[in-house]
């Protein structure tokens, strides 16, 4: 065979066989080093006769040129690979969903509030934020509860003065707002509250509630009663009753607890109505006289009614709470599920 077709095509084959640059250059060296077997038949063209040397010089030549463009092309290609092979690694798999931050949620009695006032706002009342800080006459003075009354021992809260205290109900914003406008008005009122209260399952220091006032010409106790059950059913669901019992508030005559059908039961008795088939969520009653006479509206010229309800107990009956102190604990797993 030809030795130059044989250097040809073992030289061409380690080219194709080299798999990184370090074993490119092995084959160049081998080939085309100074030492290689390429050089070697060139500076054997001396011993060649002169009518041999320059047929035999081209074709070295052609073969170092096809050898030498090979190698290169070879190199080009490895820089290629090792390129495509540096990106897999690199790779960033777009295509795995994002974390998404954990995000936190309302607090089931800010929700509830909310629920309690939207439903009332739905049905015409405007709603007014009041201040947790309340002075005596706000407070009790002028809701028809003078200092030498009974019912203001278990109202007793935190004085921060003499005459501030932390309010002990959201019905000072029934005398907050008539001492600033005239009927007809309808006022729907939430926040914060707090009492002398011993910390148990049902009560709290600090709670909240929603009042709600309508005061015009003619307002009577069957629109108190209307109100509240279309209330109380718009919370709780359609086939929701209410019951009226009276009680007794300073600020109200005649005064009424209101109790609406068991949501658990659905008024048959349960363990959460003592088996009778019915909550009791608020007082209401028909704005005292006495406490128009302290806002400035004449009694015998408008009447109104008034209620007030405690935004804990209507979630702990809605949802099926045992415990007051859940949701103050900030459990947060609690807390989530709402
Ligand atoms: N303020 C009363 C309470 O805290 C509730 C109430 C409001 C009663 C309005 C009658 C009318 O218990």
């Amino acid at each position: 065979m030809d030795p130059i077709e044989s250097l040809r095509t073992s030289a061409l084959a380690a080219t194709a066989a080299a798999e990184d640059n370090a074993a490119l250059e092995e084959v160049r060296v081998l080939y085309l080093g100074k030492k290689g077997k390429i050089t070697d038949l060139l500076k054997e063209l001396g011993t060649l006769s002169a009518e041999e040397r320059p047929a035999a010089g081209q074709k070295i030549n052609a073969l170092k040129d096809e050898v030498s463009s090979a190698l290169a092309q070879k190199k080009d290609s490895l820089s290629e690979a090792a390129y495509a092979s540096s990106l897999e690694k690199e790779r960033i798999d777009i295509t795995l969903p994002g974390r998404t931050p954990a995000t936190g949620n309302l607090h089931i009695i800010t929700k509830m509030q909310a629920e309690i006032v939207s439903v009332l706002e739905g049905m015409g009342f405007s709603p007014v934020e009041g201040m947790e800080l309340e002075d005596e006459y706000h407070n009790f003075e002028a809701l028809n509860i003078p200092s030498y009354h009974p019912s203001r021992d278990s109202h007793d809260s935190i004085y921060v003065s003499k005459d501030r205290l932390l309010r002990t109900h959201t019905s000072p914003m029934q005398i907050r707002v008539m001492e600033k406008i005239k009927p007809p008005l309808a006022i729907v009122s939430p926040g914060k509250t707090a009492r002398r209260d011993a910390v148990d399952a049902k009560h709290s220091p600090v709670f909240h509630q929603v009042e709600g006032f309508f005061v015009d010409e003619g307002v009577t106790f069957g629109h108190l009663k209307g109100c509240l059950e279309t209330f109380f059913q718009r919370l709780f669901g359609e086939k929701t009753k209410i019951r009226l019992r009276p009680d007794y508030f300073p600020f109200v005559e005649p005064g009424a607890e209101i109790s609406a059908t068991c949501v658990v039961c659905k008024g048959k008795g349960c363990r959460t109505c003592g088996n009778t088939g019915w909550i009791e969520l608020l007082g209401a009653g028909m704005i005292h006289p006495a406490v128009f006479e302290h806002v400035g509206y004449d009694p015998k010229k408008y009447t109104g009614f008034a209620f007030g309800m405690g935004v804990e107990r209507v979630a702990m009956i809605k949802y099926g709470i045992t415990d007051i102190r859940m949701f103050y604990e900030n459990d947060v797993e609690f807390l989530a599920q709402f």
